[in-house]
């Protein structure tokens, strides 16, 4: 009896230092969802490269717009008369023409107040790719940041795959690898140390156009993106927190004075 719940212990033992062995570490994004360079970055490269199959349909180009620092409607601008008509003007040029590439849902061209949905029907993705493109909305709060941006650095060369690549955080993942010709091609490296533990780690094999750095801001950019399109309004609950702060603590001293009124006579 005390034998067998000997093996049984170490049994579980030994199969959980194979599941940590093999759990793969989730690098740190770096977010800041007040860096509006780096949501116009992140803007920009996910409308170039993601959104062909990932729709954002809770959100709409001309908030995006706004929210990132290129608010298209003169009052947002800050500015007054001509200066905000000119501001709005040029912003809505450049969100037109750098971001706005795909039909909505109905087929029709999508303009600043549409949805930012795409016109890739989800069956065309699943019988080209295997899988369905989720939409992207809330994966900056379900997955979170560190996770996104690991994915986006963790494809590596699978012969065994249809599309040729892997992926060690989401395994066998049916999302082919859009951004090789930036980050080039790893390879995954196995080895066994002398405790017997499997490593494994990620090599570049080829270079791509984009030095090591520069795809980790890259992917960066698009990581703080997906953050703030996760929860637009975390931009002004942070603002409005510390007015509630400070009304909180301005409470506190009205409640302290009223305490030491009321109980002047007592004491
Ligand atoms: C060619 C179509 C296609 C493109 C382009 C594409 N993806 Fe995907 N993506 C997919 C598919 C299909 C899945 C589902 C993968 C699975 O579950 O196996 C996916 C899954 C994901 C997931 C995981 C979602 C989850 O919660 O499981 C994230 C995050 C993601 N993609 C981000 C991106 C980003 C960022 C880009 C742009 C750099 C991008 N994708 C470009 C097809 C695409």
């Amino acid at each position: 009896m005390r034998n067998s719940l000997v093996i049984l212990l170490s049994g579980l033992l030994i199969s959980g230092s194979a599941f940590a062995g093999s759990k793969v570490a989730l690098e740190s994004a770096s977010i800041d969802v007040d860096d509006h360079k780096s949501l116009q970055r992140g803007t920009r490269n996910f409308m170039n490269y993601c959104h062909g199959c990932h729709s954002l349909s809770s959100s709409r180009y001309n908030r995006v717009a706004k929210d990132i620092g290129l608010p298209v409607v003169p009052a947002d601008t800050g500015a007054s008369g001509k200066d905000a008509d000119q501001i709005a003007g040029t912003n809505a040029k450049l969100i037109t023409e750098n971001f706005i590439f795909t039909r909505g849902i109905d087929g029709k061209p999508s303009g600043l107040g549409s949805l930012m949905h795409n016109a890739m029907p989800s069956d065309d993705v699943k019988n080209w790719y295997g899988g369905v493109a989720p939409d992207l909305s809330l994966t900056g709060r379900s997955r979170g940041a560190d996770w996104i941006y690991t994915y986006l650095k963790s494809f590596y060369l699978d012969p065994e795959r249809p599309s040729g690549m892997n992926n060690t955080i989401l395994a066998n993942a049916s999302m082919p690898h859009v951004l090789w010709d930036l980050q080039g091609n790893q390879k995954l490296v196995e080895h066994i140390d002398e405790e017997g533990h499997k490593h494994s780690k990620l090599v570049l094999e080829t270079a791509g156009s984009l030095s090591p750095e520069e795809y980790d801001e890259f992917v960066n950019d698009i990581t703080n993106f997906l953050v703030y399109v996760g929860e637009p309004a975390q931009l002004a609950r942070k603002k409005y927190g510390i007015f509630a702060m400070l009304l909180l603590l301005m409470f506190i001293g009205v409640a302290y004075a009223l305490k030491k009124e009321y109980w002047k006579d007592v004491h």
